[in-house]
């Protein structure tokens, strides 16, 4: 289990909805916010690999329930999170980590291509925000956190549907979060640059095979564990007056402000 920072966060006791968290970075944020006392709800389609997080937390004296969606799936979203909501009573948290892996040339990717990218990501924190906006303004406030990706402000030829619906995320979430914050919705957006991950393997392939690599979207690896802090922070009262940025969590790669 992910160390709890020295200091506390403040979170123990609430309740968070990850969605991702069979995924490299998903996991390590379930991981953390469940060392800080948060109860996790686990959320994917891959069931072994939550039952999986599930032991690894539980057996660490974390509390976290699995709940497999296909969040493709409007139904399965809806359903989900009011499932959770009546067994915890609550949801504090979300966080978006979603993705499907569309790598290739422009000329190369289909249409299928960028629909299976669309729903993946940028409609599946749609749905999840929409399912869950009303439980959270009725209890008076929440927090809303989305993983977007450096590639949705410097584009990577060989990533072009990530990239745009990265771009898309960072937009999504500053209109949610101006819609909402006088209703005690903070919703902030982490955008990462390469973490080391099967993810940025199968990408880190792509783009060394591309004629139009990029060498800065290729900087250094990040590792899941930075991004989670930093979903930890954003997600506590330390960050109570963030509304609606965009974190680049990229290790200074993007030289431009
Ligand atoms: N890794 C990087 O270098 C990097 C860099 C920048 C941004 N990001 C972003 O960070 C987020 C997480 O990336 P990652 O590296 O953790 O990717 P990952 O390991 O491939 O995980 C992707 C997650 O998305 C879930 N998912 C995909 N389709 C789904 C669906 N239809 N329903 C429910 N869950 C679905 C997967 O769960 P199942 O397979 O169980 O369905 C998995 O948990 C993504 O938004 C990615 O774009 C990653």
């Amino acid at each position: 289990m992910i160390p709890a920072p020295s200091y506390s966060l403040g979170l123990d006791g609430q309740c968070a909805w990850v969605l991702g968290a069979s995924g490299a970075i998903g996991s390590v944020v379930a991981e953390l916010l469940a060392a800080q006392g948060v109860t996790v709800f686990l959320s994917g389609r891959n069931k072994t690999k939550l039952d999986a997080l599930q032991s690894i937390i539980t057996q660490t004296g974390g509390r976290a329930r699995v709940r497999v969606v296909d969040a493709t799936r409007t139904n399965e979203v809806t359903l989900a999170a009011s499932e959770i909501i009546r067994q915890s009573g609550k949801l504090n948290i979300l966080v978006n980590a979603t993705a499907s892996s569309t790598f290739g040339e422009f000329l190369d990717l289909t249409d299928d291509d960028w629909e299976r990218t669309f729903q993946s990501k940028l409609m599946v924190y749609v749905r999840s925000m929409r399912a869950v906006l009303p439980t959270m303004i009725k209890a008076g406030g929440g927090v809303i956190i989305n993983i977007s990706g450096k590639a949705g402000k410097l584009p990577s030829p060989a990533h072009l549907p990530g990239g745009s619906m990265n771009a898309a995320v960072n937009l999504l979430t500053k209109g949610i979060s101006e819609r909402y914050k006088d209703q005690g919705i903070r919703a902030n957006t982490i955008a990462p640059g390469p973490i080391a991950s099967a993810r940025f393997d199968a990408l880190a392939a792509q783009l060394v095979a591309s004629p139009s690599a990029n060498p800065v979207f290729m900087s250094r690896q990040g590792t899941p564990q930075d991004v989670a802090q930093a979903v930890a922070w954003l997600a506590s009262s330390h960050a109570a007056h963030l509304h609606g940025i965009v974190l680049p969590l990229d290790g200074g790669a993007i030289p431009s402000v």
